[in-house]
C-alpha cells in the first residue's frame, strides 16, 4: 500500500487547499503536516512518498518550508519526492520562483514539480498585503486563479511513478 505524508505550509489558506485537493485525489494511506499548526513532525522514515507544498511572497518560500527542506535534505533526497508552489506568477516567472523555492538537490530528485497558481483572499490579508498584491496583479497583468488540471496531473505523476516500483 502507498504511504504518502503532504507537507505544508499556508499564509492564507491557498496551499492548504492545494494539500487537501492532493489528499483526495491519492491513493492508500496519506497524512497531512501543516508545518505552521503542528510542532511535531511525524517520522519521516515511515513514508515511501513525501509532497512538500508551500507559497511564494516576496519571490520566496515561507521560511518554515526553506528550514524543513534543508534539515531533512538527506531523508527526502531518498524517497518519492513530489514538490509544488502557489504562487501569483504563471510561465517562466513562476518557473524560476518554483526552481529557486527548494533546495537544488531535491528539485533534481523530485518525480514531480509544479506551480499550482495563487488566490488573493482580501479577508485575510492585512492593508499592507491588499496593497502589495494589488499592484503585482495590476501591473504584471497577472490573471489569478489556480490550475485545478495541474494538481489532478501532479496527483497522476505520483501515483504512476509508484506504480512502477
Ligand atoms: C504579501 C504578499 C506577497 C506575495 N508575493 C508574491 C511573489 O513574489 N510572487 C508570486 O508569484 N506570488 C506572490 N504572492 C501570492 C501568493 O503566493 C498567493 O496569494 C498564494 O495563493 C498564497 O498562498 P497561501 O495563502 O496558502 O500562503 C504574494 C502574496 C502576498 C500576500
Amino acid at each position: 500500500m502507498y504511504n504518502t505524508l503532504i507537507v505544508f505550509a499556508s499564509n492564507h489558506g491557498t496551499v492548504e487547499r492545494c494539500a487537501r485537493e492532493l489528499f483526495r485525489l491519492l491513493k492508500g494511506k496519506v497524512d497531512l503536516c501543516n508545518l505552521n499548526r503542528r510542532e511535531l513532525i511525524p517520522d519521516l522514515g515511515t513514508y515511501d512518498t513525501i509532497i512538500v507544498g508551500g507559497s511564494i511572497h516576496y519571490g520566496k518560500i515561507q521560511d518554515v518550508i526553506a528550514g524543513f527542506c534543508t534539515n531533512n535534505q538527506q531523508l527526502l533526497a531518498d524517497k518519492r519526492l513530489g514538490l509544488f508552489i502557489n504562487c501569483l506568477y504563471s510561465g517562466v516567472k513562476a518557473q524560476r520562483q518554483l526552481e529557486s523555492a527548494f533546495p537544488e538537490i531535491l528539485t533534481r530528485h523530485a518525480v514531480v514539480q509544479d506551480y499550482f497558481g495563487g488566490e488573493l483572499n482580501d479577508k485575510k490579508m492585512n492593508f499592507w498585503e491588499r496593497i502589495i498584491t494589488r499592484q503585482i496583479v495590476r501591473s504584471e497583468e497577472l490573471e489569478v486563479m489556480l490550475y485545478k488540471e495541474k494538481i489532478e496531473r501532479f496527483a497522476e505523476i505520483i501515483t504512476s511513478h509508484e506504480e512502477e516500483n
